[in-house]
């Protein structure tokens, strides 16, 4: 990598204009051309953080006069836009706003004298997130009788940045509590409220703010004060109060005492109990109540969602018959158990894996990198297995969804969201994790049509998992306030999952 004194940096009382030395802009247009196979690595975006603040970190078109930037258009451009994630954490999200916007205006300029161009189609999940194109209200809230929400408003660092909070699985947290912000279904009057929303961002408020090896008892800690904090929530109301728990470990180690009355979304239906309590670690497969929880889908990135989906090939033109590639060894896979029923672990689960690599129908293996490979794979595959992890549930499984690679879930404790309304066993099957034998079996036997009815009802029912859904009666939002409707007026429909399903 060049080291950053490598990179001349003109910024005069002219503003920025385009007189760097050519390997500034190359390495510009190097990083821009990775990030497009690959997240960019920190050290990537750090380099490109420290370039725009040596311009004197412009926000707005007017400091940056883009006229002058004809001859680099596409480099400066290029910055702004990898930059935004540190300029909602430094400066907020109206500032990363801005500069989107300046990126747009700068990219207007460019002479095509660069040779390239920066592909903003890369980069539009910042402003759906900051508010320029959001995410569409879910039917429900467009609706008489609807749900209203009062959203508190917590303190802020438990709330953003946004941009940083808003990626992976555990996005989650982030973009429900955003979407409720602009929800119709949002109240502001705490009396008109059937439900009480108390973002903390925690998953994403601990890798930003905390050392590795202390973040149960600190949690712990804030969500204690932060419940004592919040003005509502008392015997009459608790149980109207939503908590939302976004990681495999609900990052509330006594949340049991503190909100056991309360609703829990999470994405982990069992989730890990503390880890220093009990070890070896344990699933609490008794936490989670279908009555008054719900099983939050995974969030997926809009940059991952994209790619996934332009990698995906019809059934019947794919390669393999099933795949799967990440870890095959972990600690935490031997570590971790749930009690019969669900004593098989993920150790042994992935080891009957492994046993398959080999096989001509199959691509089983490590990490594939850079993630664009990874990617087309699976989009060359005709089912993929989401074997358990540290958790029952994983980013595996709601990749298949965008891949059109058919989920086969090994994963015996796994409580897939929206099992009521949602056709699971016409898009995926759920088999004994502790048979990978008869599971490759029973999908090589399956008829290619069948396959295609498959991944049909897959293509189909994504919606239920995008968080970026266009569809107002399809989306992440519309099914969890599906589950709040029914368990408020028709619990009889709520229907426990099998175990299994094939
Ligand atoms: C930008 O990227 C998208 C997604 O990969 C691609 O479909 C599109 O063709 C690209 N546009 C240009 C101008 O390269
Ligand atoms: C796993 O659980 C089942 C049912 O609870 C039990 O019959 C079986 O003996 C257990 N197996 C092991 C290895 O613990």
């Amino acid at each position: 990598m060049l080291s950053l004194s490598f990179l001349a940096v003109v910024y005069g009382t002219q503003g920025l204009d385009c007189s760097e030395d050519q390997g500034t802009w190359d390495y510009v247009k190097y990083l821009d051309e990775v990030s497009a196979v690959n997240p960019l690595p920190r050290e990537g975006r750090e380099m490109l953080y420290n370039l725009y603040k040596s311009w004197g970190s412009p926000r707005s078109p007017r400091q940056l006069q883009p006229q002058n930037l004809a001859k680099c258009a596409s480099g400066v451009a290029s910055v702004l836009l990898h930059v935004l994630p540190y300029v909602d954490r430094d400066d907020g999200e109206a500032a990363a706003l801005e500069l989107w916007h300046s990126a747009k205006d700068v990219a207007r300029h460019a002479d095509g004298s660069e040779g390239w161009s920066v592909n903003f189609t890369l980069h539009n999940a910042a402003p759906k997130l900051l508010g320029l194109d959001p995410s569409v209200d879910a039917e429900i809230c467009t609706q008489p009788g609807h749900p209203w929400f009062f959203v508190y408003t917590t303190k802020p660092e438990y709330a953003s940045p946004l941009l940083t909070c808003a990626a992976g699985m555990e996005g989650s947290e982030t973009l429900l509590h955003r979407w409720l912000l602009r929800s119709r279904c949002r109240t502001e009057s705490p009396d008109d409220a059937d439900f009480f929303y108390v973002p903390f961002y925690s998953f994403c408020f601990q890798n930003l703010h905390m050392k590795a090896g202390s973040e149960a008892e600190e949690l712990d800690k804030h969500n204690i004060e932060l419940v004592k904090s919040l003005e509502h929530f008392d015997v009459y109301r608790r149980r109207q109060h939503i908590f939302h728990f976004a990681h495999e470990f609900w990052d509330f180690p006594s949340w049991e005492a503190h909100v056991g009355r309360s609703k829990i979304f999470a994405i982990e239906a069992n989730p890990l109990v503390d880890a220093r309590r009990y070890r070896p670690y344990r699933h609490c497969t008794t936490c989670f109540d279908s009555w008054k929880d719900a099983v939050v889908p995974g969030h997926t990135d809009l940059w991952a969602m994209q790619r996934l989906r332009e990698q995906s090939r019809p059934i019947e033109e794919r390669r393999y018959r099933f795949c799967f590639h990440g870890a095959l060894r972990h600690e935490l896979y031997e570590k971790t158990h749930a009690g019969g029923p669900f004593n098989v672990s993920a150790a042994e689960t992935r080891r009957q894996i492994r046993a398959m690599a080999g096989e001509p129908d199959a691509s089983i293996g490590p990490h594939i990198t850079p993630v664009l490979d990874y990617y087309k794979r699976v989009g060359d595959c005709q089912f993929c297995l989401v074997p358990k992890g540290v958790g029952f549930t994983n980013g595996r499984l709601f990749e298949a969804f965008f891949s059109g690679c058919i989920p086969v879930i090994l994963s015996d404790a796994m409580i897939v969201p929206f099992f009521s309304f949602v056709p699971w066993p016409e898009f995926s099957l759920k088999v004994p994790m502790g048979d990978v034998a008869g599971a490759v079996s029973r999908l090589r036997s399956m008829p290619s049509a069948t396959l295609k009815r498959m991944q049909e009802s897959l293509h189909a029912n994504a919606c239920w998992f995008d968080y970026y859904s266009n569809d107002p009666t399809c989306s992440p939002y519309q099914g969890l306030l599906r589950v709040l409707q029914m368990q408020r007026s028709t619990p009889w429909e709520i229907r426990p999952a099998p175990l299994h399903w094939a």
